[in-house]
């Protein structure tokens, strides 16, 4: 709890407006399949929930899970049984806030988008979700060596608006009063490439990232990473002065 007291007070200090994930995989067992099954234990969420409430400590909003959604990445829970843990966040936070105005909100799942399993998911949480979360590495994996021909090329770009269509769509659709998020983009995943994801090149994949998220009215793109990788948006070489790259 030491860390999480010596985090609060840095995000304190900062006014960040912090989204903490929370392990979805508490609880479950890994099938033959690689599959997570079995339901989610909140216990341990609880508790630090709990803490957090009792020390003052603002937290925006509570997503569960990551990278889960799907075939997953590392290994993957299916859409209704996220769907009835989902829930179970949802009563917690209901629970623990009741007293107070306003209640951080719930987001899930913070993982790839994939038609069928989002649609059974936003159809089975129709009250339990505040923020559907998604995550875009559309540039494939850092070491690659054709990144900047890929950033330079709007058809590249252009590969992942289907994701953004869809996901508008199923939520219009849908009778959530939940909004589309990106919970998570770096663009190249393995921590992208040094020179390229943390150069102006590579403002032209943000900026269109941007632009992509707002015409398909996403709220909130959380962008990988503050510090760290090859993507950071502060340049920890040159006294932490935030990137042109930042767009
Ligand atoms: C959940 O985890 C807690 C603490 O580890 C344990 O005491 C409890 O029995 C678990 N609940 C279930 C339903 O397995
Ligand atoms: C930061 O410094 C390291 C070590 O000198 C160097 O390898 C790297 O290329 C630098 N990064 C940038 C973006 O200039």
């Amino acid at each position: 709890m030491s860390r999480w007291d010596q985090l609060n007070i840095f995000f304190n200090k900062t006014g960040a407006v912090v989204i903490f994930g929370l392990n979805a995989l508490r609880g479950r067992t890994i099938n033959s399949q690689g599959a997570a099954v079995g339901a989610w234990n909140s216990s341990n969420a609880e508790s630090l929930i709990r803490y957090t409430v009792k020390k003052g400590y603002r937290i925006h909003g509570w997503e569960l899970g990551n990278e889960l959604s799907g075939n997953g990445v590392g290994t993957r829970v299916a859409a209704g049984q996220y769907a009835s843990d989902t829930k179970s966040l949802q009563s917690i936070v209901q629970n623990v806030y009741a007293g107070f105005e306003a209640k951080p909100q719930v987001l899930a799942p913070g993982g790839f988008f994939d038609e069928n399993w989002f649609t059974e998911f936003i159809h089975k949480t129709p009250q339990s979700l505040q923020v559907v979360t998604h995550h875009i590495y559309n540039l494939g994996p850092g070491s690659a060596g054709d990144l900047i021909p890929k950033i330079l090329d709007p058809s590249v770009l252009d590969g992942i608006s289907q994701t953004f269509k869809s996901l508008q769509s199923l939520l219009e659709k849908s009778n959530t009063p939940a909004v589309a998020w990106v919970g998570e983009s770096g663009g190249a995943y393995n921590s992208g490439h040094n020179l390229v994801t943390n150069a102006f090149v590579f403002s032209f994949w943000y900026l269109d990232q941007l632009g992509m998220s707002a015409s398909y009215d996403t709220k909130t793109y959380c962008r990988q990473t503050l510090i760290g990788g090859n993507y950071g948006l502060l340049d920890t070489n040159t006294s932490y002065r935030i990137r042109i790259t930042t767009g």
